[in-house]
Formats: C-alpha cells, structure tokens, sequence
C-alpha cells in the first residue's frame, strides 16, 4: 500500500481519474505508434479496473467499438456506449465462440492484452500461467485481426518469450518489444507490439 502511494504512475493517474496506473503503458506505446485512432474497433483482453479503457474509448472516439474482456467485473464508471464488456475466463475451452456471438472475424482493426495470472511469486508458475494467457492472446488475433490490423500483447522475459517475438515476426510485417517506463523496475514484463497483421494463421 506504501509502495503505491509512493508511485508516482499511481498518483498521476488517480489525479487523472483512470483507475490503475498501467494507463501510462498503454499510453506510452501509443505514443509511439499510433495505434489507437477515431473509429476503430478494438479487443482489450484483461481489461479489469479500466485503466486501459477509458483511454482507450478516448481515443477511438464516438464512432470506436470496444470489447472489453476480463473474468472479473470491470468496475469503471463512464458514459460510453461504444464499450461492451465481456465477463469470461479466455482459459475457457469455448472462449473464442462466445466473442464470435459479438463479434465478426477478421473485422478487428485493433488487439491489446495486458492480462496477467493472479502472482504467486513462484516464477516457473506465474511464468507459464502467463504463457498460458499468451496462447489464447494469439489465437484471438489470428481469427478477429484484420488484415493490416496492430496487436499489443504483454509478455514475461523468459524461455518462450523469444519464439513467440519470431512467431509474431513471421504475421506481422513489424514487431517492437517495448518496456515502457511505467512498467515497474523488478517486473519482468514487456510489450509486443505487432503493426501490418499479414492475415496468415499464428498457430498450427
Ligand atoms: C494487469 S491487469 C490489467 C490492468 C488493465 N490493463 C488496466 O489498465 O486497468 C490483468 C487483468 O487480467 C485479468 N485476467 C487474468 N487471467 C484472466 C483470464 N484467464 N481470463 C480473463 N481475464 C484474466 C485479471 O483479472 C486482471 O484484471
């Protein structure tokens, strides 16, 4: 509790109204890459408080969709009607059926995951928990991105990290790891972000 109220992230993005301070990841990619612009259509994956959200639905303005997806309730108070959230478990076998009941394929301009396993602090564990999610991040874009689409996916540093980059390499025509400054120091996450989807199939 001491840490985070220590934090500046923390402070400014209360001070900002957005709920947590990953805002300023998504912010810093974005800033980089355009990536988020007026009247896109969007999937966050792991999108509970909302931090990423709202900036999301600031930037994707009126005529934007956003799917929201978390398996826990995402608890932001706006007066968006572009967002749709979608309470489910992505490690759920019939995940991607369900977003199919919504949304159509290969129609997605945009795909951003900054879901995370609840952290036992064993690395191997939270590790491959998180490649876990990762898989599913993958199989998301493969069957909603559109073609030319961007992808966002957080990652943990670790044995698989760099196949999934080379994996990413070979459908997108540019990836970037990014580890924006927002992201605590000890944390071994980064971000992969995806631009130019090439519409091929990810995983065989
Ligand atoms: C780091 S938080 C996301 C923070 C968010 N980007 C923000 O700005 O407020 C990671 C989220 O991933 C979600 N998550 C983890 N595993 C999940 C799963 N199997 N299905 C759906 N959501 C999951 C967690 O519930 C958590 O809300």
């Amino acid at each position: 509790m001491l840490e985070r109220k220590k934090d500046v992230f923390f402070r400014r993005a209360k001070e900002l109204g957005y709920e947590s301070r990953a805002v300023f990841k998504l912010k810093y990619i974005n800033s980089m890459f355009n990536i988020l612009k007026n009247g896109s259509a969007v999937i966050e994956l792991g999108c509970s408080p909302g931090g990423w959200s709202l900036y999301i639905l600031e930037k994707i303005g009126k005529s934007g969709k956003l799917y929201a997806v978390d398996k826990v309730p995402l608890p932001i108070k706006h007066s968006y009607p572009q967002i749709e959230f979608i309470q489910v478990d992505i490690l759920q076998s019939n995940f991607l059926d369900i977003l199919s009941t919504k949304i159509s394929s290969n129609l997605v301009d945009v795909i951003l995951s900054d879901l995370a396993p609840n952290m036992t602090g064993k690395y191997e564990l939270d590790y491959y928990r998180q490649i876990a999610l990762v898989k599913v991040v993958l199989a998301t874009i493969e069957k909603f991105l559109k073609p030319g689409g961007s992808a966002v996916v957080k990652i943990f540093e670790g044995p698989e990290s760099q196949n999934f980059k080379k994996l990413l390499l070979s459908k997108f025509k540019f990836v970037h790891s990014i580890k924006p400054p927002a992201s605590r120091k000890h944390s071994s996450e980064f971000y992969l972000v995806g631009l130019g989807y090439s519409g091929k199939t990810l995983l065989t």
